[in-house]
């Protein structure tokens, strides 16, 4: 059998292909040798610990098809061991930081908590190589080289948002994109569950939203919607993965749909018919009758009662055809409601317009004077600028998907800027994190969806962890380079950007 140490350029954890780039690396110049000999041993009394392990393991099993065992109480085969330890001393106070420790025999990860420890065992993920060390070995070994990583993310809120209403995606292709977000660290998944073209999530007390509002989306396709049950199994799919959903209501404008399920919602007094164009800013709720927030009510509610996230999105954008007056006032009265469910009230940049409380999120997209009025007045603020991390702006003039109105965004230009001073006067503190969304006017399926979202979404991966002193283009686009044998083998469909060198 190989040496551990012959033949394996990546016996250097420096020379690492990770992404995130984590805070700290040393190399110890050595490797761990996975192979059929190695078991996981995790803490079993802290919450999630043995989840993450077996989570490890199966991870472990579909790619390399060594069965790794978790928690055996016989160590009679073992020769090596991975440890996922729960540990409060470590350097940061984020819950999601963590410790590697990789030696010839042993991998101890110290982490806080069970979400710490699950970003541990992404990191060690990208560490296993592609291939064995000799694959017609009876015993092939898969490298991992040796050293120390200490890591935790810069911000704490690292989003991806995928638009299910104009388009709708099946829970399968939703389940995917999460699978490859949860690779790269991302801790949130925003939904936006309904817009003009569709309503995307059964509500028991309005049954029409999805008898009539659903069956429709951009082009004329069939729609679609989850039930309660699906989506709260997309919840439980994406706690195991430690991401949140963020599920979003948008209102009240993007609100066609709804209105043509029950006609009294609607305020721009015209007739109501189905839409499937991609145009924005007509439809609007009527913000002056309370039949309107009752409704409201009943739907806040029964979202809240299957979505643990602390965060409703109400949305609030281009309601172009709601009165400022009435607009204002509506965000005022919605923000209760959510708060009556338990809920802080996330919106786009424009309920900054309102007297909004100052636990209420402002989610930034296209003005900036209302992200620094929200932080002035103590909100928080995610930063989705659409010029810089819309996943559905075009790449160039030859790109098959997505549109232009806010940029073209080459892969280079989505990596290259700095959510910390995008916003001029917007202090770090103010800010929650980054989000990149994805909107579906031009994509309909999981291939479509990856060509724009990857490898971008890679790259904001790296702008939510890691601190803006450590990134760095050139660096950054050889390890994405490396992450080429990933995505081939889940079968994603990533764009080939000229402007990366993929060998
Ligand atoms: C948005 O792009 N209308 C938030």
């Amino acid at each position: 059998m190989n040496k551990p140490e012959i033949n394996y350029p990546s016996t250097n954890l420096a020379n690492n292909a990770l992404i995130p780039k984590p805070m700290k690396v040393i190399a110890t110049n050595s490797a761990f040798g996975l192979d059929s000999k190695t078991a996981i041993f995790t803490n079993q009394t802290a919450t999630g610990f043995e989840a993450v392990g077996q989570y490890l393991a199966e991870k472990i099993n579909g790619q390399t098809n060594i069965v790794v065992p978790v928690n055996i109480s016989s160590e009679e085969a073992v020769e090596r061991i991975i440890f996922i330890e729960k540990s409060d001393a470590l350097e940061s106070t984020s819950p999601e930081a963590y410790q590697l420790y990789i030696k010839n025999d042993s991998i101890v990860l110290n982490a806080r908590s069970a979400a710490g420890a699950f970003r541990g065992i992404q990191t060690l993920r990208q560490l296993i190589p592609e291939t064995a060390n000799d694959t017609l070995a009876e015993q092939p070994m898969w490298l991992i080289p040796t050293g120390k990583i200490t890591d935790a993310p810069n911000f704490s809120y690292r989003g991806a948002m995928l638009d299910v209403a104009r388009h709708f995606f099946t829970v399968e292709e939703v389940k995917k994109y999460i699978d490859l977000l949860a690779y790269y660290k991302y801790n949130v998944f925003h939904m936006h569950l309904s817009d003009d073209q569709g309503w995307r999530i059964e509500i028991k007390s309005w049954p029409k939203l999805t008898e009539v509002g659903a069956q429709t989306e951009v082009g004329g396709g069939a729609g679609g919607f989850y039930t309660q049950e699906e989506f709260k199994d997309l919840v439980a799919y994406a706690a195991e993965r430690h991401i949140e959903i963020i599920p979003e209501i948008d209102m009240p404008g993007h609100t066609n749909a709804a209105s043509l399920s029950y006609p009294f919602l609607n305020g721009n007094g015209k007739k109501l018919s189905v839409y499937t164009g991609t145009n924005v800013g007509f439809s609007t709720f009527d913000a002056n009758k309370d039949e309107v927030y009752a409704f409201l009510d009943d739907v806040i509610r029964e979202i809240a009662a299957i979505s643990p996230s602390p965060y409703f999105h109400i949305g609030g954008d281009e309601s172009h055809a709601t009165k400022k007056r009435d607009y204002i006032n509506f965000i005022q009265k919605v923000e209760p409601l959510v708060k009556k469910h338990g809920k802080t009230m996330v919106g786009w940049n424009e309920i900054a317009q309102a007297n909004i409380d100052s636990s209420t999120v402002v989610h930034l997209w296209n003005e900036p004077h209302n992200a620094l009025k929200a932080a002035e007045n103590g909100s928080k603020v995610i930063l989705s600028p659409a010029s810089k991390a819309y996943l559905d702006m075009q790449y160039d003039t030859e790109s098959i998907h997505g549109l232009h109105w806010a940029a073209y965004i080459p892969v280079p230009d989505a990596y290259n800027w700095n959510p910390e001073t995008f916003v001029d006067g917007l202090p770090k503190e103010s800010i929650l994190g980054i989000e990149a969304p994805l909107w579906s006017e031009t994509i309909s399926n999981s291939a479509e969806l990856e060509y724009l979202a990857f490898p971008r979404a890679i790259g904001y991966a790296e702008l939510g962890w890691t601190a803006a002193s450590q990134r760095n283009w050139e660096d950054y686009s050889k390890r994405l380079v490396q992450q080429v044998p990933f995505l081939k083998r889940h079968d994603v469909n990533f764009y080939r950007s000229k402007a990366v060198d993929w060998e």
